[in-house]
């Protein structure tokens, strides 16, 4: 799938068939995500993969309710942000370079065929700590994010979409 392609066809999936993903292909967005930018290459994340029911259930739970579909998905990922890894003279951005993993994921995704939902944890600190509480995360590893993935229950036509708006984008001067 062309990158342009992907992009204009990517939409949140929320329901997924009862099968498993294949290993090479939780490993291929893997690597996606270890794949962007990262302040000063500091690759500071981790990522933490869930395929297991019983646990998929528990880290749904400790996201809330709006994370309900995890429940029902091949595998998770928790993204974690690392940071004895972060930019020592400005550790918050392990929070845009755990952003961008996770968006490199769901577009890898998207491109095998594989549906997916991204899940808000940080900065809902709620969400943060029981994420870590269940899974026993070291102090210095936190979560930023849930992605639900799994193969797209419904196979819909993909079409193009354009959310291009004219009033968000000034040109030379505001
Ligand atoms: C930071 C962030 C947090 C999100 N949290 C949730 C969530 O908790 N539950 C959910 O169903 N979707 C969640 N989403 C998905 C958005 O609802 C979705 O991306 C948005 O409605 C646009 O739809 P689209 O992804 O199909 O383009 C989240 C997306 C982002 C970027």
């Amino acid at each position: 799938m062309e990158a342009i392609e992907n992009i204009f066809t990517r939409k949140s999936v929320r329901n997924f068939k009862n099968i498993p993903v294949e290993k090479d292909k939780i490993r291929k967005i893997l690597s996606a995500g270890m794949s962007g930018p990262s302040c000063v290459n500091a690759r500071d994340w981790s990522f933490l993969v869930i395929t297991n029911k019983e646990k998929l259930s528990k880290m749904a739970d400790a996201n809330g309710r709006y994370a309900r579909h995890l429940k029902k998905a091949a595998f998770g990922i928790l993204v974690c942000g690392d940071l004895e890894r972060a930019y020592s003279e400005a550790e918050d951005y392990w929070v845009i370079d755990g952003a961008i993993a996770a968006q490199n994921m769901i577009l890898c995704a998207h491109a095998l065929g594989i549906g997916s939902v991204w899940l808000g944890t940080w900065p809902q600190m709620d969400r943060v700590k029981n994420q870590a509480e269940l899974f026993s995360l070291p102090d210095h590893i936190v979560p930023h994010s849930v992605i639900a993935f799994g193969y797209p229950e419904e196979e819909k036509p993909e079409e193009d979409r354009d959310l291009y708006e004219e009033d968000r984008v000034h040109f030379e001067e505001w």
